[in-house]
């Protein structure tokens, strides 16, 4: 077991990672803990669990809302739960976010606890203290940045998660490498196989390094003023696919890191065989799909913000490091436009 410590303004919080959730009550008193769990978290796990009450909700995307939220506030009066009481919230990311809305919203916020049971949610939505619901159709549109008093990262979650979730988590964490770590870059290019059948010393060693890239990148920028943007490596295109394809999030950043990083060696930032290791490592996880990449420069076009024709960019400037650039929607058409 690892212990990592995130220090932030809103507060520290810790990270044990390769620990068991039966271990939580080394942590947390239960006496007083109410636990969120995703209802297919609970079927396949929850006999493991300890014996606490539980709220379960759904892990979909169209009922990430305050509805939810407001049905965990109601069971969470009922259970007489105050101040002094703790949440833990167990799930994918979607669980992560409501339970971390709810807890830090309840009574002004009460302490909270994540165990987060999806790839992605271990290294990516559990860490960094963004919590939020979605809002008549915007993404996160609703929510906050307050830290989890705790994080506990319990891999054995991940043997019955199916594959495609696994690709994904592995989505993120392909970004966490490009943009921040050159080592775990290394890792992912030499043990893909072992990673992906997720055999223990590899995918435990993996996580670690992404939750390090991004712990790093938030204790520099909670707040999300400038570095934590590089974390949307890939997303601002890939957001602009998810809404026009039905691929998931995980496809729909790979090819959004595709694109970016044609742009990095196009604009001459990123070494040309820089560029093509990149995407050979993306090809290597099995994420190549064939998008209409004009149709995504309108879906760009239409999400932009309109005060000016630029959008903030992350693009890379090597293998491990990144930065934020202002590009011309004109420029980014270009690419979109170009035979990849
Ligand atoms: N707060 C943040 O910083 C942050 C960062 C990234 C993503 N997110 C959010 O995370 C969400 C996506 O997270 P996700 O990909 O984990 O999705 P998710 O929570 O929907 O989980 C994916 C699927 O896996 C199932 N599942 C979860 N754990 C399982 C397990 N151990 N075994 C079998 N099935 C399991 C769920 O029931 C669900 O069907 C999005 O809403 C996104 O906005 C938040
Ligand atoms: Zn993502």
């Amino acid at each position: 077991m690892i212990k990592k410590t995130l220090n932030t303004v809103t507060g520290e919080s810790h990270v044990y990672l390769g620990e068991s959730f039966s271990e939580i009550e080394k942590y947390i008193p239960l006496e007083r803990t109410i636990m969120v769990v995703d209802k297919e978290v609970m079927k396949l796990h929850g006999h493991t669990f300890p014996d606490v009450e539980v709220i379960t909700i759904d892990a979909e995307e169209s009922k990430k809302d305050l509805s939810t939220v407001e049905y965990v506030y109601e069971r969470m009066m009922e259970n007489e739960i105050d101040r002094d009481s703790f949440l833990i919230g167990v799930g994918g990311g979607i669980t992560c976010d409501i339970a971390g809305f709810a807890a830090s919203t309840y009574m002004r916020g009460i302490s909270f606890a994540l165990v987060p049971t999806t790839l992605l949610a271990q290294v990516d939505a559990a860490i960094g203290g963004k919590n939020g619901v979605n809002f008549k159709g915007y993404k996160n549109m609703i929510g906050n940045i307050e830290q989890p008093d705790l994080v506990l990262i319990d891999h054995s979650f991940l043997q019955t998660l199916p594959d495609e979730e696994i690709r994904t988590g592995m989505a993120e964490i392909i970004k966490a490498a490009v943009i921040g770590s050159s080592a775990l870059f290394h890792q992912l290019e030499l043990n893909k196989d072992e990673i992906m059948s997720l055999e223990p010393g590899y995918v435990d060693r993996v996580v670690r390094d992404a939750v390090d890239v991004k712990m790093r990148i938030v204790a520099r920028d909670e707040f999300e003023s400038g570095e934590r943007r590089k974390l949307n490596f890939g997303h601002t295109f890939g957001h602009a696919v998810e809404k026009n394809y039905p691929i998931t999030h995980g496809k729909a950043v790979a090819l959004g890191m595709r694109i970016s990083v044609d742009m990095s060696v196009e604009r001459g930032s990123l070494h040309a065989e820089d560029g093509r290791r990149v995407k050979r490592l993306i090809d290597s996880y099995g994420f190549s799909e064939d998008v209409d990449l004009s149709t995504v420069f309108e879906a760009i076009k239409k999400d932009k913000k309109r005060s000016d024709d630029v959008v903030k960019f992350v693009l890379l400037n090597a293998i491990g490091s990144a930065e934020i650039v202002d590009i011309p929607l004109s420029e980014i058409e270009k690419v979109c436009l170009d035979d990849h």
